[in-house]
């Protein structure tokens, strides 16, 4: 059939929801991504590899968790919008428009791992593609648009991107915890593989996208994407470094970044014990696997800042508790949060985990409080913070859930005689819990 046909008749089933989209990869970014078209009113088939979790999604048991996620993807089972299947090319064969939203790793040499990409492009590869629109949402390295995927494609079907089917790079920009609403409302950038491919891209998610939609060429669209998260390390690991300096100087960085964020052009990072997430660890090593040679310098000098953060944490632990005449081996510690982020269950590459490895095999003995996740890296859960801290010889506030924020300084006073907080996020008054008689020592400076 002739592709300008084809094109036509793709571009009435999107503006009709009549088109069938097939969702590959169930996790973070797929579930919200099926829960918002399948909501729009197009049939959406979820395909992800992993039995437990679609027999689990079926049944209505989210694993992901998103506020108005759950409900969303309950009316859609109920209307019969949105069905399962680990069946990942059959998935594809019923679809019109695949959407593949699988993860995309570092290996432990840092090097770009597109195993699972690969995988589900050979599950796409099987079917009769002619005619449908190709979208990848996962984040890749630049050139795998065209260099990988749609010449996988061509290598295993002989079909031609822009010729027999349509291929187009839309990658997410959305924070776990505001999934669906930032899926909807944040500007988004599409990069076809040609401009056709670009446009039927944008009319599929200007169906439910709320906010701007600019198109560009997928080679672009893939360095975009990087570009935003190296951004966001680059300038977290010059917060790290400012706090690093700060604790020489013994100086609250948390109140020197604010006044100095008062400056009306200056707009200082937010410090931490590290960075985590699916994103900010590994995108700056996308962007960096695109050049042959380290040219850079910036970008993996701010990742070794960014890696160093929690080992800075454990080394300033150790210091703190042998200034207080214990030793870190035998010392009880109670890590507030292992979660990467406030608020969120996500642990992927937490740097809490780094701590708690490092406590661990120097034989500490490593307590964790996170009602967020059952997630613990090894360390003993405690479900009762006020146990926890009962239990333990000090805590590090490594996560900035919002209810570590209200932590009863005086009923820490009453449990303990003698109590460290560690707080790396500077989220507890550093007066109140001195008057209290608790030793405070924060990212950088005691008082
Ligand atoms: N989570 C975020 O906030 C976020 C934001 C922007 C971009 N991204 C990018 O989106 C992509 C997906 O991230 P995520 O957080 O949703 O990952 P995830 O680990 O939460 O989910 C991925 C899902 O894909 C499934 N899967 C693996 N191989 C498959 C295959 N061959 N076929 C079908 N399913 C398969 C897994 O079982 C898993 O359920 C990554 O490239 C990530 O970098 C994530």
């Amino acid at each position: 059939m002739d592709k300008r046909v084809l094109k036509k008749g793709l571009l009435k089933k999107i503006k009709g929801l009549e088109a069938v989209l097939c969702v590959l990869g169930l996790g973070h970014v797929g579930l919200p991504i099926a829960a918002v078209f399948s909501d729009r009113g197009f049939k959406v088939i979820g395909a992800d590899i992993n039995e437990s979790l679609i027999n689990r999604v079926s049944m209505g048991e989210i694993h992901v968790e998103e506020p108005g996620l759950k409900d969303r993807i309950l009316k859609s089972i109920g209307e019969g919008r949105i069905t399962f299947t680990t069946d990942t090319v059959q998935a594809a064969q019923r679809a019109d428009v695949i959407i593949v939203c699988v993860p995309t790793l570092v290996d432990s040499d840092k090097k770009p791992d597109l195993n699972p990409l690969n995988r589900s492009i050979e599950s796409v590869a099987d079917i009769h593609l002619k005619g449908k629109l190709l979208i990848i949402s996962s984040t890749v390295p630049p050139r795998t648009i065209k260099g990988v995927v749609a010449r996988k494609i061509e290598d295993l079907t002989g079909l031609k991107c822009g010729l027999d089917y349509w291929l187009a790079y839309c990658p997410e920009r959305v924070t776990p915890g505001k999934a669906l609403r930032e899926f909807i409302w944040n500007p988004r950038v599409i990069g076809g593989c040609t401009q056709v491919c670009s446009e039927i891209a944008k009319e599929l998610y200007s169906q439910v996208v709320k906010g701007k939609i600019f198109i560009t060429n997928c080679l672009t669209a893939e360095i975009v994407k990087l570009l935003e998260n190296t951004y966001r390390d680059v300038n977290i690991a010059l917060a790290n470094e400012f706090a690093l300096i700060c604790r020489g100087l013994n100086i609250n960085i948390f109140e020197a970044i604010n006044l100095a964020n008062t400056h009306p052009r200056v707009n200082i990072h937010i410090p931490g014990p590290g960075t985590g997430g699916p994103c900010i660890p590994k995108d700056p090593y996308f962007l960096l696997s695109a050049v042959e040679k380290t040219e850079p310098k910036l970008i993996p000098f701010s990742r070794q800042i960014n890696e160093h953060m929690p080992i800075y944490v454990f080394n300033r632990l150790k210091e703190t508790l042998e200034e207080d005449g214990m030793k870190i081996g035998g010392s009880k510690v109670l890590i507030l949060g292992v979660a990467y982020k406030g608020d969120v269950e996500d642990t992927r590459n937490s740097p809490a985990e780094t701590l708690i490895r490092k406590l661990l095999s120097y034989r500490a003995e490593a307590l964790v409080y996170d009602p967020f996740t059952p997630t613990t890296f090894g360390a003993k859960r405690v479900r009762n913070l006020y146990l926890g801290i009962k239990e333990s010889d000090c805590m590090v506030i490594m996560t900035d859930h919002s209810l570590f924020r209200e932590i009863d300084l005086e009923e820490i006073r009453k449990l303990k005689d003698k109590y460290i907080i560690f707080d790396t996020r500077g989220i507890i008054n550093h007066q109140k819990a001195t008057s209290k008689g608790i030793k405070y020592v924060g990212l950088t400076f005691t008082p």
